[in-house]
């Protein structure tokens, strides 16, 4: 029996006609001029970007990379993650951290079992055999006896990996660390601290940290998924949500003033999407804010990319909210409006501000350099403008050269986007941000969508886009078919000035939502054929379109043929993209005209599966990859022959 993907993979394929094909028309060479001279719009650097949303354990247990679950014991039951054992109380009175005002106070007498705490991680503490991780807490002890703590890393199967002692003493809060090296790797490892002495100590914000992060930041990120970021060399990092940002209610949604600051202090808060799918529920799942809107910009530089944040425009989740009066009166707008402008500030206010000092403070007096916000992430309806207008209104007159993105609202047709698309050019914002999470089809048959778009007003950031398959899975087809669809996006730079895919994280152990870009557990990452769609883009966006075209026409789906073509001014090069979506090899005559005689030296990347359904996984994590190969051809026209199922990308050296 066809599995469900198989079935879609037909579909696509009977949509594609290729069963009336006769062999005379496939052995025919499809011809194609490209226009070098002819130097068309440029491609933003920002155009392809990446976009985070702490889902599917995506920031605590994902990018953000700490160790321990409910650190600070604020979570509603303050011991989720924890096991106590002994005489463990939860108390608040005289906090370590105003904010976070919780800590586990352990009292040791003559208990068999001794007295303790032990985490269990997200889903598990992945650690790797002879790496250095640290270990911090807050410690007090309750009368002035000093009193001697047992740290330990243990397995699965409660062997000891590590172990390291801590001496408390003083009846004042300190601050305490050890550094620990397991003897061997396990993905999913506990943290193990028991009292030795008898006595009572208080225990706050207890803390694991690989000694190495991504660029080693302190309170940093994990190496191999910053490295995985970094490697999309992204244009723009569009950041924190997505949904989280109205939050459930507008009392949950996301404030940015909260993760900023020492990381001990800032409030936590549930995360929306541990309640969203009434199948998939995770109690234990909060944002601790560790990575807050410091780190949010300062891994944007680490990766070289413009920062995009996304702020509350005093609506909550207008989908978990329909009918409920869940919005800020608009005479009542005035601080998520102040909330936008001291975010301008605290990323690129002089450090005599008050929110450039606290940037300075957390270690990065240089400005962030922020040039674009957006205000409202899938909103609807007439109250979205009304509120967005008041915000337009206070950051053009206070910082007129940031540029404002505003919301289509969640579907890339249909009424609320007809209503909204008029009212951003009325509000004359810069961007337009759209969405669209569509079947295979969709994509194919939108290769196009741009073609006609308005060129006066405001241009389009397709902020969060995947070809979502019946299964939701992570396959070849939708990798093809979303390399298909930007062929689009690239012909019409001139209109797209930003793109990111959605979502860009997923907790193999711990998902909400697929398709996603990178899949990652304790210890290690699997990038999808996805993820490579998007880096070939990356990596080969070029600086300039040129025309690719068939006759008159662009190639957006003729004979299953998707093309764009640009060059890159600053090597000199001549860049083109081919997808093959039908089954069958096409023979392809490219007349390039505008390229010099003599031979061509170039370079080929291949993206092809046989296997609509070829997917990367943990254990073949190599599966679908792009392959490079050189290639050279005489004079100015290319004559090739790309297979069935393949997404073509080849440079050539325009000297
Ligand atoms: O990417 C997942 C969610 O999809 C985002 O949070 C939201 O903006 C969209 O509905």
């Amino acid at each position: 029996m066809k599995s469900h993907l198989s079935k879609v993979a037909s579909l696509l394929l009977l949509s594609m006609g290729i069963s009336g094909l006769t062999a005379q028309e496939a052995v025919k060479a499809h011809e194609f001029n490209v226009y070098v001279k002819d130097v068309g719009v440029p491609i933003q650097p920002t155009m392809y970007g990446v976009f985070f949303e702490d889902i599917n354990f995506g920031a605590d247990g994902g990018l953000y990379a700490e160790l321990i679950k409910n650190r600070s014991f604020e979570f509603q039951s303050p011991l989720m993650g924890w096991t106590p054992f002994g005489d463990v109380a939860i108390r608040e009175k005289s906090p370590c951290f105003e904010r976070n005002p919780h800590y586990a106070r352990l009292t040791y007498t003559n208990q068999v079992t001794k007295t303790g705490l032990d985490n269990e991680g997200f889903r598990g503490i992945g650690v790797k055999a002879g790496e250095s991780y640290d270990l911090s807490l807050y410690a007090r002890t309750v009368t002035n006896s000093p009193i001697r703590l047992r740290v330990e890393l243990v397995d699965r199967n409660n062997d000891i990996l590590e172990t390291r002692w801590l001496e408390i003493s003083g009846t004042a809060w300190s601050k305490y660390a050890v550094a620990l090296t397991p003897a061997d790797t396990e993905a999913k490892s506990r943290l193990r601290i028991t009292m030795e002495t008898p006595g009572a100590v208080d225990l706050e914000h207890i803390s694991l940290f690989p000694a190495k992060t991504f660029n080693n930041r302190p309170n940093g990120m994990r190496a191999d998924l910053g490295q995985a970021l970094k490697d999309l060399k992204p244009g723009v990092f569009r950041f924190p949500g997505g949904c989280i940002v109205e939050g459930t209610t507008i009392e949950t949604r996301y404030q940015w003033k909260n993760t900023v600051g020492p990381v001990e202090n800032r409030p936590i808060n549930l995360n929306r999407w541990n309640y969203t799918f009434p199948h998939k529920k995770f109690p234990d799942y909060y944002q601790s804010y560790g990575l807050g809107f410091f780190e949010y910009f300062q891994l944007s530089e680490d990766i070289g990319a413009e920062p995009l944040p996304v702020l509350n425009c005093g609506l909550s989740c207008q989908f978990e909210n329909e009918g409920m009066d869940q919005h800020i009166p608009l005479d009542k707008l005035r601080p998520y409006i102040d909330d936008a402008l001291d975010l301008i500030e605290f990323a690129n206010g002089p450090t005599s501000t008050r929110w450039g000092k606290l940037r300075a403070d957390m270690g990065h007096p240089a400005p962030f350099n922020l040039k674009l916000l957006a205000i409202g992430n899938e909103q609807w309806g007439p109250i979205y403008p009304e509120r967005l207008e008041l915000f337009v209104k206070a950051i053009r007159e206070k910082y007129p050269e940031i540029k404002i993105i505003g919301s289509s609202g969640p579907n890339a047709e249909g009424d609320q986007f007809e209503y909204l698309w008029p009212e951003m050019r009325r509000l004359n914002v810069d961007l337009v941000d759209e969405h669209y999470y569509r079947s295979p089809e969709w994509f194919l048959a939108n290769a196009g969508r741009y073609d006609a778009y308005d060129r006066e007003g405001p241009k389009v950031f397709a902020g969060e886009y995947a070809c979502h398959p019946h299964n939701r899975e992570n396959s070849f087809l939708t990798a093809l078919c979303e390399a298909a669809f930007m062929t689009g996006l690239e012909r019409n730079a001139d209109v797209v000035h930003l793109c990111t895919y959605a979502p860009l994280f997923a907790h193999a152990d711990a998902w909400q939502w697929r398709p996603d870009l990178i899949w990652f557990d304790n210890l290690s990452l699997v990038k999808t054929p996805n993820y490579y769609v998007q880096q070939i883009y990356s990596l080969n966006a070029g600086t300039n379109v040129v025309p690719f075209l068939r006759g008159e026409e662009p190639v957006r789906g003729q004979d299953d043929l998707y093309a764009s073509a640009a060059i890159d001014k600053r090597t000199n090069e001549l860049i083109l993209k081919i997808v093959n979506t039908g089954i069958r090899n096409r023979k392809l005559k490219l007349n390039i005209d505008g390229l010099s005689s003599g031979k061509h030296k170039g370079k080929q990347t291949l993206m092809h599966a046989a296997d609509l359904e070829a997917k990367n996984t943990f254990s073949d994590p190599w599966r679908v990859i792009p392959v490079e190969s050189s290639v050279e051809f005489d004079g100015s026209v290319l004559e090739t022959s790309i297979q069935p199922l393949s997404f073509y990308t080849y440079r050539f050296d325009l000297r």
